[in-house]
């Protein structure tokens, strides 16, 4: 299996931390944001790192993270020209994925303990996708996930009438064929291409599968989650919880 870290965007709920600073290089405990989801990704066995940047910021983040030996991995990087959705941003990881399965973190977001069970269960499962989802107090902010005893029913992009407390965390795992689903995928309402949709398909397909994440976990795309980020990595010491 293969990693993907999708580390754009324009990061503007930060504002004035990111006009000159891309915002997965900020400080989240006692490192810049994005060694987190490669440590992550590490823990998961997973050693083949992609990561997915804008042109304007890819310079930083090459001299941040390197070819990717100090984490024990290798590191090949791909810029996103203009940011056009989670889905879009993805896409570019084709040639890279070579037709195997591959893992897929948000460089914002943070976890408490190894996601390397989620990816374990997903390398046990015979074909689809497999998403987490963590309990919330704001769903508004997330991908909510409608949801029965067993499956997921439906996810919502934000949605004003949230149908559970179950956000759909930046944590995706996905056979070689979401490629040809995010060609299938059209642009929503705001114009990008949604991860939400992509995985609506799967679910469409009864081919969905979910864990729920344990321990605490955040974004760190507002002043209040980046604080919760800190708070989670801070006494940790760059070392990742099995
Ligand atoms: C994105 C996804 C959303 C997910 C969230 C997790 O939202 O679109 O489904 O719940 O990441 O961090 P964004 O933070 O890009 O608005």
């Amino acid at each position: 299996m293969k990693g993907v870290i999708l580390a754009g965007g324009l990061g503007t709920r930060l504002h004035p931390l990111t006009r000159a600073t891309n915002k997965h290089l900020l400080p989240v405990g006692r490192e810049p944001m994005v060694y987190h989801p490669i440590r992550q990704l590490v823990s998961a066995g997973i050693q083949d790192v992609l990561v997915i940047t804008s042109t304007d910021h890819m310079g930083d983040v090459v001299r941040c993270l390197g070819p990717g030996t100090e984490f024990g991995c290798s590191i090949t990087y791909r810029v996103q020209e203009s940011a056009g959705g989670i889905a879009q941003a993805l896409a570019l990881a084709e040639g890279f994925a070579g037709g195997e399965r591959i893992c897929v973190l948000l460089g914002d977001n943070v976890f408490e303990y190894s996601i390397r069970p989620y990816v374990d269960a997903f390398r046990a499962q015979a074909k689809g996708a497999r998403v987490l989802l963590k309990e919330v107090g704001d769903p508004t902010r997330y991908g909510v996930a409608a949801l029965d005893e067993r499956q997921v029913l439906s996810i919502e992009e934000k949605p004003s009438e949230p149908k559970s407390n179950y956000a759909v965390v930046g944590f995706y795992c996905y056979g070689s064929d979401v490629f040809d689903v995010i060609r299938q995928t059209r642009p929503s309402a705001r114009g990008e291409l949604e991860i939400t949709g992509v995985n609506n398909v799967y679910i469409e397909r009864g081919d969905l599968e979910y864990d729920v994440c344990r321990g605490r976990w955040t974004d760190a795309g507002t002043f209040d989650s980046l604080a919760e980020a800190n708070a989670i990595l801070g006494p940790l010491e760059n070392v990742i919880r099995e």
